[in-house]
């Protein structure tokens, strides 16, 4: 018996172990034969040898138990380390998808601000009229309301038009100092060339004690950040008018397909729009409950970056999942 129990413990093998069992416990096995011989003993031998038989019984049923219930683990975490990923191999073969141009560009202009510290903030596309217009300094009836064309649920809820609302929902929930952008989707009744009911922005808003922002810095960060989209290109400021900013400005970029010297694309003037931005108008602090404070923002439109990055000449085109158009940005 001895030798039964070495060998169930340098058993490797479930099958092994399986082999032992029989050969202990099966019809023509160890114990079977020793029942057999207990049939032909009497008395007090008998009862001897049958609780001897009984102890040893046990003592391998728990034994073969034990070894059993080690080798199942033995072999989980055998099959576990055969079938482990090792995720920080590197793939060669190359994927068939790439980034949709768009998402591309969006992806470049949030570097360029990150790199700058500004923090990514989101809103939602249903917005309200509070936010989309009424704290932005667009009250009912103002004829700024028609520069965006919106789509309405109902009288108070509409599709965001712009990502400006969320300038406002940041400022709502933090104080200042306030450095972030906002990238998303925005909705407006438009479709042409140069238009689609559907396209991205790109909102700033840096907002700070008193006399710490300015419009000095507005122009600092924008020619670096439009410098770093385009290149060596000149920048010009132009004054123009948003709501939610006093002074506003739009500011173009030397048209970077005739380098100023006028073309279809730049409509012979020799500079391209691409974007507006200002001082945040004191209303627009007023609604949020910011006191002793000042700031500027910006927004640009996502599109029409990817458009002139990659002389896109529809903005339609961008949408209709064309694989002809899209493998080119592969
Ligand atoms: N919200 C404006 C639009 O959709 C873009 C814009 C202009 C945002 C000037 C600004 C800003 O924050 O200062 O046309």
């Amino acid at each position: 018996m001895k030798e039964i129990e070495k060998s169930i413990e340098t058993c490797v093998s479930l099958v092994e172990l399986e082999k032992i069992r029989v050969s202990l416990f099966g019809k023509k096995g160890y114990f079977a034969a020793q029942f057999n011989e207990l049939k032909t003993l009497e008395g007090e031998a008998k009862k001897e040898f049958a609780q001897n038989l009984n102890t040893n019984k046990e003592h391998f049923l728990e034994i073969l138990n034990q070894k059993k219930l080690f080798l199942e683990a033995a072999m989980i975490q055998e099959e576990m380390q055969k079938s482990r990923v090792d995720v920080t191999l590197f793939n060669q073969e190359s994927s068939a998808g790439a980034l949709h141009p768009v998402m591309e560009t969006m992806d470049k202009i949030i570097e360029y601000f990150i790199s700058m510290n500004f923090s990514i903030e989101e809103g939602p596309l249903v917005e309200d009229d509070f936010h989309n217009f009424e704290a932005l300094n667009l009250p009912k009836h103002h004829p700024a309301r028609d520069m965006q064309d919106t789509f309405y649920f109902n009288d108070a809820m509409l599709l965001r038009t712009h990502t400006s609302p969320v300038q406002i929902r940041t400022m709502l929930s933090q104080q200042a100092p306030v450095r972030m952008i906002c990238p998303g989707a925005v909705f407006r009744r438009d479709y042409d060339i140069t238009h689609t009911p559907m396209f991205h922005q790109v909102e700033g808003l840096v907002v700070d004690k008193t006399g710490k922002v300015s419009f000095a810095n507005l122009k600092f960060i924008l020619e670096d950040f439009l410098k770093y989209m385009f290149g060596d290109v000149k920048v010009r400021f132009r004054p123009s008018f948003f709501p939610f900013t006093e002074p506003s400005a739009e500011v173009d970029i030397s048209c970077i397909f005739c380098h100023g010297e006028g073309c279809r694309v730049c409509s012979h003037t020799g500079w391209l729009e691409v974007l507006g931005c200002g001082v945040v108008d004191p209303n627009v602090f007023k609604a949020v409950g910011y006191k002793d404070v000042s700031g500027y923002a910006f927004g640009l439109g996502v599109e029409r970056f990817a458009m002139l990055l990659h002389q896109v000449p529809d903005l339609r085109s961008l949408f209709e999942g064309d694989l002809r158009l899209l493998e080119q940005f592969r």
